[in-house]
Order: C-alpha cells, then structure tokens, then sequence
C-alpha cells in the first residue's frame, strides 16, 4: 500500500536555518495492516503523513501510494486514501450533516450511498445530537469526531489519521476504535495512525514505528519491541534484612528456565527493598514467594512490572516518550524549528 524510499523534507527554519523534519524514511506497509508511529513532538510524523498523502512535496527520495508516485500521480494517489489531519479540518459555517454530505459527493459516492456512509459514521461516533448543527457551535471534542467522520466517510482503501484520538473524552476514545476496527475489518482498510497514546499503540497496531527527530529508530510488533528490552522488574519488600537471599532468587529463575537475574537489595527501615530483572517475572514469581517463605522470610509486597512502550522509547532515546507526549489540555505549541533537541 505504502512503499517510501529515502523519503525526506527540510524546512527552512528561523535565520534559513535548515530544519530535516523527516530525514530518509524508507518503509514498506502492507495492505490491511494497521500501524502505529510513535514519537515525541516535533519527531516528523504529521510531515511524513502529509509527505505521503501529497500534500506536501518531497525535497528527496520517492514514495508510491496505492500504486502510484506522490509526485507524479498525486491526484491518483489522493483519490484513494483519506486522511484526517491533526488539526481541525471541518469547515465552519456549515452544518454537520451537509459537510459529510458534501464529503461523500465529492468523492463521488452517489447520493444513496453517501446517505448510507452519513448515517453509519454519524452513529458510530455518537454525533447524533450535534448532526444539524453548524461545526463553529460544536465542543473541541465533537468537531474532532466531525473531522474524523469525514475521514471515514469515502471508507477509503488507505486512511491515514494524524492523533485521532487527542482530545476525545475516553468513552469517545473507545467508540472510534470500535468504528476504527469494524471499518478496517469490513473493508480490509489499510490504516496508518499517528497516536499519543501508547496504549492505542500497543492494544491495536501490529507495527509500530518509533520516529525521533525524522528517522525511524524503531520498526516491530510491539510485543517485539518489549521483548527486545531487559525483561520484567518483580520489585519486593521484605522483613528484616535481606543477607544471602540471592540465592533463592536464583534457584527460583533456575527452577523456570530463566537465566542471570540481576539482583538490587537495599536496606530499608522495616527490612529491605529487592528490586529484580529478569525475563518471564510472572513465571518466577511464585517460586520466588515460596522459596522465601520456606526460608522463614516474610514478603510483605511483590510487584511485577513489565517493559511498556514508554520503556522502549526511553532505552532507545534516554527520554520518556509519555513525558513528551502529554500535550492534549496543554495550548497549542510553538512550532521548534531550528531548536536542537
Ligand atoms: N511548515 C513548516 N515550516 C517549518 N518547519 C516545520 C513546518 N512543519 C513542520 N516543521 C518542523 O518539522 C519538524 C517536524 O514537525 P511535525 O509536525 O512533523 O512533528 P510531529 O511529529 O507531528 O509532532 P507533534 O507530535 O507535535 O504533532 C518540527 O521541528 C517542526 O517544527
Ligand atoms: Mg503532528
């Protein structure tokens, strides 16, 4: 569906400084898959998303897009996608119902159809009460699901959608993903989404992408990813002190197959504090506990925390991609073009 070679854009940025907001992108994306790019502000992914929806022309490489060249064929190209971009995109002044009307016409849909498409997405994203309404009178949240809806309208081969879910109230958030994967699994749609969300990532996308300041540092399954990482942290607190209980932390991996845990005690006012890495912390888990409790040592709390996608992001880069992304109340940033991050 996507096939990007070296796929890059320069900016120029405060001063004519040249800023690369996406810098040799090269990627292949199946049809009917669904995946995920992830990064911190600014990392290049709504300049990617409209490199390849034609709406911003390449300063290097070559993308096709359902087939054909984003610089040669654009209008072939842009009749076969939908794309929902990150900032608002429905128009003001016009009421609801008829913009996605006029949405499904110009896509040339057919007034039957359309009609049918209108009622579909007016009901999966709950905007039955605000349809003969005009999109100025509309909440943040409702003109965001506007937006969405008509992205979804023309139920294109290939959507692309720029932080879909940002600013959504969670019940919304859930209901587009219901929409999102019966549209996906009805018509075989290729998605390709950019999310703050990791969760979204990790629950929906069979790939994710880390992009961090224009490339691509990462390309897998998020299982994958995890997996890739140190493994799980059991976190214990134990009464009393801790002295040569190493061992049984040993004997219990041993006794699951699991090698070379790392073992962190420090002492604390009631005992001690064990902090543990190793792979399959849930499979060692109970041997642990019970190995401790037949030496006569006492576990007053256990906790098993595995890699999430933050912990992916955080080893890849050494920042927390949850830190960064936590931008949905704040205003509207300023652009960092230029800034070296
Ligand atoms: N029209 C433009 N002119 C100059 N610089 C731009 C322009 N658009 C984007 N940039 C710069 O390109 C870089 C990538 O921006 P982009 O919008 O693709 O980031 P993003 O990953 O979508 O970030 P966010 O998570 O904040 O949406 C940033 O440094 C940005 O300042
Ligand atoms: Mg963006």
């Amino acid at each position: 569906m996507i096939s990007a070679r070296q796929l890059s854009k320069h900016f120029r940025g405060p001063g004519g400084k040249d800023v690369v907001a996406v810098s040799d992108l090269t990627m292949d994306v199946e049809e009917g898959s669904l995946t995920a790019f992830l990064g911190p502000n600014g990392a290049g992914k709504s300049t990617s998303l409209r490199l390849l929806t034609t709406l911003l022309e390449p300063t290097g490489g070559s993308a096709r897009v359902c087939g054909f060249d984003i610089v040669g064929e654009p209008a072939e190209v842009r009749a076969r996608l939908g794309y929902v971009g990150q900032k608002n995109g429905a128009g003001m002044y016009q009421r609801v119902r008829d913009e996605l009307t006029s949405q499904g016409m110009l896509y040339g849909l057919g007034r039957a159809e359309t009609r049918r498409r209108v009622e579909e997405v007016v009901e999966a994203l709950d905007l039955g009460e605000v349809v003969d309404r005009k999109t100025m009178q509309l909440s943040g949240g409702q003109k965001r699901r506007v937006d969405i809806a008509l992205g979804l309208i023309p139920a294109p081969r290939l959507l692309f959608l720029d932080e879909p879910s940002t600013g959504l109230d969670p019940q919304s958030r859930a209901h587009l993903w219901e929409h999102i994967l019966e549209l996906r699994h009805r018509y075989g749609m290729t998605l390709f989404l950019t999310t703050h969300y990791l969760d979204e990532a990790d629950q929906f996308a069979e790939r994710v992408m880390v992009v961090d300041q224009g490339r691509i540092i990462a390309d897998d399954t998020a299982p994958s990813l995890k997996a890739n990482l140190a493994g799980d942290r059991i976190t214990l607190s134990v009464a009393g002190p801790w002295d040569g209980a190493d061992a049984i932390v040993r004997r219990a991996a041993a006794v699951t197959g699991v090698s070379e845990p790392t073992i962190q005690a420090t002492t604390t006012a009631d005992g001690a504090r064990v902090v543990v890495h190793l792979d399959s912390g849930d499979r060692v888990l109970p041997h642990l506990i019970r190995g401790l409790h037949e030496a006569g040592r006492l576990v007053l709390t256990a906790d098993l925390a595995r890699p999430t996608l933050d912990d992916v992001f955080l080893n890849l880069t050494g920042r927390s991609l949850r830190e960064e992304g936590r931008h949905e109340s704040v205003p509207e940033q300023p652009q960092t073009a230029g800034v070296p991050r």
